[in-house]
């Protein structure tokens, strides 16, 4: 039985023997990434730099919320806007592995500015057992880069400090909970973001519809259930094909959203998430209604395996 307390104690004692020097975060404001924060804040206090990458790819309203929740941890944090140098590097990239390289190896190069600057000698990062299971460094064949560990240089010469590499998803939030963070009840989110949610090529037209619509099934799934009953994760992907519609009396040619829903408990496997047809209507009403672009909505069926859970 994992016990968050024991846990806690022991890795902040560990924390504190090991990081002789300055430390840097990148803290996108998940669960995963602000829970080792908060672990390592407690160990060395302003000796660690929050910082959080805004890489453009981040669900809407993330910035403010995310600058709420530093200031309210007491954390010293910076965020720092490279919205337009990731979009820039994406350009006419439509292969799901080099996207997730290039985000990855784009994200260390700002981020280790940001580390020069500091004067940082250690990396904390957010790295949960899946992840790096996932990424080729156990049992499996690499499935996806997770950005976490994908695109780490091996020129870097920081030391690499992962307080969660031993925890699943599961305990990772008994531990969040447990150190009085909010963010035990977000859904999870993926390192490279929305980037990963337009299938092929990230334009800003494609981004700032997959935005909205991740924005509106949020919203509807969480209005739908109490918390209780919500799928584990619950999100929209944008699909590069066209198709005919009508609107009004005229005859569009618009994107297709696919809506995806499943239970998990780690995120190692998946059962699609048998939603109400009451939920969907709402969904695929608000999707086709108020974005412009968008018309056809799909609801995606598969388990995982043979499917994982994104699409890239
Ligand atoms: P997949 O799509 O591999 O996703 O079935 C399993 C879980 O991991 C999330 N995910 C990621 N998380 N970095 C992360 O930290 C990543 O690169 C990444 N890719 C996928 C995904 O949202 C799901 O919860």
């Amino acid at each position: 039985m994992f016990k968050p307390d024991k846990f806690v104690s022991e890795k902040i004692e560990e924390l504190r023997e090991k990081i002789k020097g300055r430390a840097i975060i990148a803290c996108s404001g998940g669960v995963d990434s602000t829970t080792a924060a908060v672990l390592v804040h407690r160990a060395i206090g302003d000796n660690l730099l929050a910082v959080f990458v805004d890489t453009g790819f981040m669900r809407k309203n993330e910035k403010e919320r995310i600058s709420q929740l530093f200031s309210k941890m007491e954390l010293n944090y910076r965020i720092v806007d490279a919205s337009e140098e990731f979009i820039d590097v994406l350009k006419g990239v439509e292969d799901p592995e080099r996207k997730r390289k290039i985000i990855g190896a784009k994200f260390i190069e700002v981020f280790e500015r940001e580390a020069q600057n500091f004067g940082a000698r250690y990396l904390v990062q957010g790295t949960i057992a899946p992840d790096w299971i996932e990424s080729g460094g156990g049992l499996r064949d690499t499935i996806k880069s997770h950005h976490n560990v994908g695109g780490l240089p091996e020129r870097m010469n920081l030391e690499l400090v992962e307080p969660l590499r031993d925890l699943y998803k599961d305990e990772v939030r008994k531990v969040a909970k447990y150190l009085g963070l909010e963010v035990y009840e977000r859904q999870p989110f993926p390192g490279p973001g929305l980037a990963i949610r337009i299938i092929g090529e990230v334009t800003r037209e494609r981004l700032e519809i997959v935005r909205e619509a991740n924005a509106i099934v949020e919203e509807e799934v969480e209005n739908f259930y109490p918390y209780e009953k919500r799928p584990w994760q619950y999100f929209a992907v944008l699909l590069p094909i066209r198709s005919v519609g009508v609107h009004g009396d005229k005859r569009v040619y618009g994107y297709t959203i696919a809506v995806r829903m499943v239970e998990s408990v780690d995120g190692m496997t998946a059962a699609y998430f048998k939603a109400e047809h009451e939920l969907l209507d709402k969904i695929a009403i608000r999707l086709t209604r108020e974005i412009k672009g968008v018309n056809r909505v799909v609801y995606d069926i598969t388990n995982k395996p043979p499917a994982t859970i994104e699409w890239e």
